[in-house]
């Protein structure tokens, strides 16, 4: 199958500021010059806010991880769990159409999804709120044949099922995942015939059923809020505003350039800027890291040029800075963007502009 960038796509794509706080966390978690290793997650997490991934969301994502846009282009049009192209607002449905689903009756769901929702894979319904595609596998053979709609699965589908299912969501209902001809999870249909014992207190549904369930974001688009219950490791809200206070409360006092957690204390002042780079040209910016193309020519048009205007930003200017990066809000403090350019400024190197003339960051 031929996968491309779809021929439609938005101006300009930004995380949510609780999605941009989840993808700083998870580059963290990499080592120093391994960032790009934060890859997946970050694109999964802008397709499970915008349900599809768009053009602006892989160069936002490769401008993140300081990496050539090509590089994520290579990742998201490789791997078939990202969409590439619009899906339903509501759901995008996958079919199972692997052996076992096939000989239970995926070719009747194949069918109930022609019907109700477009004639081809990875076209929108009608009333946009849905869409389909085929997929290999997904794990759930004994309980042939299955769906994933969203992000859980509904298993032991009759066509008539599966048709009822669409309708509810369709209504603004989200039907209960998992099995749905009366059994628990993947026993025999007559009930248990061993291990019986084992039967005791159990929830209501199995166990995924249940915890889709209980989180309940089977089609929610994903806008970092539900973060305590997906990534229990990011504080939720609450605590992080507790903990950055003392924070916010210090910053008053020095006169050093704040951290992105802080800069809200510090008032805005606008940089000097320039009409256009001296005679020798500008400076190749993107020797900062986390400056790409992007990023560069965004500086260019605000009236940077020159690593040494950069060293020269006050806090109050960076904030100014951070605050003007449309789509890269905190990046300048958060990268050290004026500890940088002081060096470069200098004509000496720092660890990211040697590995770039090296040739090792792309
Ligand atoms: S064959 Fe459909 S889940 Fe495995």
């Amino acid at each position: 199958m031929l996968r491309r960038l779809y021929h439609d796509q938005p101006e300009s794509f930004a995380f949510t500021p609780a999605n941009q706080a989840w993808a700083e966390a998870q580059i963290k978690k990499y080592p120093e010059g391994r960032q790009q290793s934060a890859i997946i997650p970050l694109l999964w997490r802008a397709q499970e806010q915008e349900g599809w991934l768009t053009r602006p969301a892989i160069e936002g994502v490769a401008e993140m991880l300081s990496i050539a846009y090509i590089r994520a282009l290579e990742v998201a049009t490789f791997y078939f769990m990202f969409q590439l192209q619009p899906v339903g607002s509501v759901a995008h449905v996958q079919v199972c159409g692997t052996l076992s689903c096939m000989i239970c009756g995926a070719e009747d769901l194949i069918g109930v999804c022609k019907e109700k929702i477009a004639d081809k894979a990875h076209e929108v319904s009608a009333d946009g709120k849905f869409s389909w595609e085929e997929v290999e596998c997904l794990g759930s053979c004994s309980n042939a044949p299955m769906v994933q709609i969203g992000k859980d699965y509904y298993e032991d589908l009759t066509a008539e099922k599966f048709a009822w299912i669409l309708d509810e969501l369709a209504a603004g209902r989200v039907p209960t995942p998992g099995p749905q001809n009366g059994r628990y999870a993947a026993e025999p249909l007559g009930g248990l015939t061993s291990l019986g014992e084992f039967d005791s207190g159990k929830t209501k549904y199995n166990a995924s059923a249940q915890l889709a369930s209980d989180i309940g974001d089977t089609v929610k688009r994903i806008d970092g809020t539900e973060v305590p219950l997906i990534t229990p490791w990011v504080k939720s809200e609450k605590a992080a505003a507790k903990t950055a206070a003392p924070k916010a409360k210090a910053a008053a006092k020095p006169k050093a350039a704040p951290k992105s957690d802080e800069k809200a204390t510090v008032a805005a002042k606008k940089p000097r800027t320039m009409k256009a780079p001296r005679k020798a040209g500008a400076d190749d910016l993107k020797m900062i890291k986390g400056v790409g193309p992007k990023l560069e020519k965004l500086l260019n048009t605000l009236g940077f040029y020159h690593f040494d205007q950069i060293a020269k930003w006050s806090a109050e200017e960076l904030s100014w800075v951070d605050d003007n990066l449309e789509g890269f809000k905190g990046r300048a403090s958060r990268d050290e963007w004026v500890s940088q350019a002081s060096t470069l400024a200098k004509g000496e190197m720092t660890e990211f502009s040697s590995r770039v003339k090296k040739g090792d960051v792309y």
